[in-house]
Parts: structure tokens; C-alpha cells; sequence
């Protein structure tokens, strides 16, 4: 469990405390589509997670200052070593990331020698050393058309992501038993229900999303992706089978237009906010930019060893410009 905060915040300026600290700092603040509203406001870039990671390898702040998850800042360090990166609350990790122990995928890999391994971001330094390159939900699609049909591969740790782009892309990869349990959390049932009420309403969907709500998808791409399709979709109403904070953004830039998030099983979508973003808070991320902790360190073999797989994903899906993504089905 968290640490509870034990000093009294109570009196204070958040939002202005954070500006005075970023200044001081010269800190970025990164956040990604699922955070809290009241820190996507405040945030220098949302972004999804490969427009994260080149921001944090781009950027010239001394403190990158990370609302996401775990991994997302390890990435960042990983990127920029020279640079601070604080995260909010250190056990901010991922369900895909805790299925998928190194030394268990190290003898997966050893298992088959002749696959190249493919790899999610949303995995520890230590699996992304051992990985060939690493894809976002962005780039996968940029990435895995430019791997031979020949050449066998292992994909890993999200079995929904994978599954789907061997059915995109008539592949066979090798899949890790991995989910997000926040797209988990879908039902079925209840997104049938929720279309029949609304029959003209299209259902955007993120690709961790298993298959029984993929299949029912109108869209499916990641974060950014999916954002750009409810800019432009026709209709006034739109289901988001993803996490729901990403609504804000939509609400944001369409105000005219309805967003629903798809539910979980009890009917609503409380069970799909993911509890590892949502440990990150305003009082948390004011401590963090105060205190300059909690901060990322990294063994400096351990990070050039995932830097190359990283590297070899932003060659790869250079030409892919953030919003490049899975696509319409
Ligand atoms: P993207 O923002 O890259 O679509 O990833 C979603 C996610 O699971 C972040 O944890
Ligand atoms: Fe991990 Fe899922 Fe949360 Fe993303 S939404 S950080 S994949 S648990």
C-alpha cells in the first residue's frame, strides 16, 4: 500500500505551488490521457505513451516530472539519463508489467531461439533489455509491417494487443498471458445494453481490450488515436472503451458532443479507472517537485540495455506522428 501524506496541506495553493516549483525547478510536467482532469490541466504535454516517450527524450527541462505509471517514467530516465524524473507515487505500476517477471521471460525467449521479441512498453527496464525492440499501441502497427512475414516472433506482456494484430495481420506471434485488468473489466453484456440504447452511437476501443469488446469496436487505436477519432466522427454521441479519464480530453475539445465510457460488469465504469494511475495527486505531485523524490534511478548497465530496444522503436515509427495508430477495423 501508498504511504498516506502526513504533512497538512490544507492551507496551501496547490496548482499555484506547482507552477512556482516547475519554474524554479525547470521542470517539465509529462502526463498521460489517464490521469486526474485537474492534472492534465496542469500539464506542460499529455500525450499517449510513444508521444510521452519522445517528449521526455526531446525536452531540455532539468525535471521531468511524470503522471503516469511506472514504467512510462523508467522510460523517460531511460531516454534522458542526464535528466531528474520524479513520479508522484512510486507504486504507480501496471498489471501487464507484474505479469511479466524478467527471469520468466528470459526463459521464455531462451525457449525460442529463433523468435525475435517484440515487446509492450507496459514492461519493466529488465524485460525491455531482453527485448528486440518495443512497440506501443502507436507504432505496433508501423513496427510489425516492417518485420518479414518469415521471421518468427514473441509478443509480450499483453496477449489482447498481440492477439489482435495476429488477426489485424494474419500472424501467428507467440503471446504472454498478460492483460490490462482495466480493459478486463469490460462486459460484454453491458456494452450490448448500452448500445441498443444508444443504436447510432459508434464504440471506439483501445486494442488491451480483449476480443468480445474489440469485436464490437467501430474504431481501435491507442489513446491518441482514439482521441482523433472522436474529433472527427460523425454523429453526436460517442461509447469510449478505454480508461474514462480520457473523456476530459474529449470534453475539452468537443464540448457539443456526449461520451460515454463503456461499463464494466456492474453497469457503470468505475471498475475501468486504473488504480495505478490513480495514485497520483495534486499533493503528491507538489511533495515530488518539492522534494525532488520520488526519483527514478536506474543501474546504468540495466538502462542502456533497454535503451536499445527503445531506440530501435523510435527509428521505426519515426514516420508515425503520435496519433498513427491501429486504425479503423
Ligand atoms: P497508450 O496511451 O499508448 O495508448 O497506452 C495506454 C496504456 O495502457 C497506458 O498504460
Ligand atoms: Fe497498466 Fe492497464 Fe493501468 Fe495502462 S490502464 S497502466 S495497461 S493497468
Amino acid at each position: 500500500m501508498t504511504a498516506p501524506i502526513r504533512e497538512n496541506l490544507s492551507g496551501l495553493d496547490l496548482r499555484a505551488e506547482i507552477d512556482r516549483l516547475r519554474k524554479e525547478r525547470n521542470a517539465v510536467i509529462l502526463a498521460h490521457y489517464y490521469q486526474k482532469p485537474e492534472i492534465q490541466d496542469l500539464a506542460d504535454f499529455v500525450g499517449d505513451s510513444l508521444e510521452l516517450s519522445r517528449k521526455a527524450a526531446d525536452t531540455d527541462a532539468d525535471v521531468i516530472a511524470f503522471c503516469g505509471v511506472k514504467f512510462m517514467a523508467e522510460t523517460a530516465k531511460i531516454l534522458s539519463p542526464e535528466k531528474i524524473v520524479i513520479l508522484p507515487d512510486m507504486d504507480a505500476g501496471c498489471s501487464l508489467e507484474d505479469s511479466c517477471p524478467p527471469e520468466q521471460f528470459k526463459r521464455f525467449r531462451e525457449a525460442h531461439p529463433d523468435h525475435i521479441a517484440l515487446t509492450y512498453i507496459n514492461c519493466s527496464a529488465a524485460v525491455k533489455a531482453l527485448s528486440d525492440i518495443i512497440v506501443t499501441s502507436s507504432s505496433a502497427e508501423t513496427i510489425i509491417s516492417q518485420i518479414p512475414p518469415e521471421q518468427k516472433i514473441i509478443f509480450g506482456p499483453d496477449r489482447h494487443l498481440g492477439g489482435y494484430m495476429n488477426r489485424k495481420f494474419g500472424r501467428d506471434m507467440l503471446l504472454w498471458p498478460g492483460v490490462c485488468i482495466v480493459h478486463e473489466a469490460f462486459s460484454e453484456t453491458e456494452l450490448l445494453k448500452l448500445k441498443a440504447q444508444h443504436p447510432n452511437a459508434p464504440v471506439a476501443a483501445h486494442p488491451e481490450c480483449p476480443p468480445y469488446i474489440v469485436d464490437h469496436a467501430d474504431y481501435v487505436g491507442s489513446t491518441s488515436g482514439i482521441l482523433q477519432f472522436a474529433k472527427t466522427f460523425e454523429g453526436d454521441t460517442l461509447i469510449v472503451a478505454t480508461e474514462p479519464h480520457i473523456i476530459h480530453q474529449m470534453e475539452l475539445a468537443i464540448p457539443e458532443k456526449n461520451f460515454i465510457g463503456a461499463p464494466g460488469a456492474d453497469g457503470n465504469c468505475n471498475c475501468n479507472i486504473c488504480p495505478y494511475m490513480a495514485l497520483n495527486t495534486m499533493e503528491k505531485l507538489y511533495i515530488a517537485l518539492r522534494d525532488l523524490s520520488p526519483r527514478i534511478e536506474m543501474d546504468e548497465e540495466l538502462r542502456l540495455g533497454a535503451r536499445k530496444s527503445l531506440d530501435r522503436m523510435l527509428e521505426m515509427a519515426s514516420g508515425t506522428i503520435g496519433k498513427g495508430d491501429l486504425g479503423q477495423r
